[in-house]
């Protein structure tokens, strides 16, 4: 089903440390998945960092390069996450556990119920966190996309019927 122009796009926003390698990653993931289910239109994805390390800077190059490879493409720009965004989101998804209480930290308790960790999407046989790629080789970019794209179909699901 799609929406009308009287339906809000229900909103999510990823969040790691750089905004350089994961939560780009984890935002194209999504946005491809809706894209390829035609809904698209019923949807705003964003990401954000918890630090200022990369502001303004693209994904990094060998995250666009592994994503690329899978017919995603990165296009955002590193920004930092503020109190603002996690009132105007409908879920907030931190890849790991410091991300996570930097998030919580920002806001009450109350404020906070719809900050989720990315793992929380994921059965089987999964790590409880994304691992950070950054200083590592190419299988971290690798395991991180096998991560998000395992996790996206329920995370569209939640938006879609919440
Ligand atoms: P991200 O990865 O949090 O997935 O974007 C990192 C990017 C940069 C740094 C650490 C993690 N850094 O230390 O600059």
């Amino acid at each position: 089903m799609t929406s009308d122009s009287s339906t809000p796009k229900r909103r999510v926003l990823f969040v790691c440390l750089g905004n350089i390698c994961r939560s780009p990653a984890a935002e194209g993931v999504l946005q491809t998945l809706a894209v390829q289910q035609g809904v698209a239109d019923d949807i705003f994805v964003d990401s954000a960092g918890t630090s200022s390390y990369h502001i303004g800077e693209p994904a990094d190059r060998r995250m666009r390069l592994a994503a690329s490879n899978r017919d995603i493409e990165l296009t955002s720009r590193s920004r930092m996450v503020s109190p603002r965004d996690i009132a105007e989101f409908d879920l907030v998804i931190a890849m790991d556990h410091k991300n996570l209480r930097e998030l919580k930290a920002l806001v009450n308790e109350v404020e906070s119920q719809h900050i989720r960790l990315l793992s929380d999407y994921l059965e089987g046989d999964w790590p409880d966190e994304v691992p950070d790629p950054y200083y590592g080789g190419d299988e971290g970019f690798e395991q991180v996309l096998d991560m998000l794209q395992a996790a996206s179909p329920a995370i569209l699901d939640e938006l879609l019927t919440a």
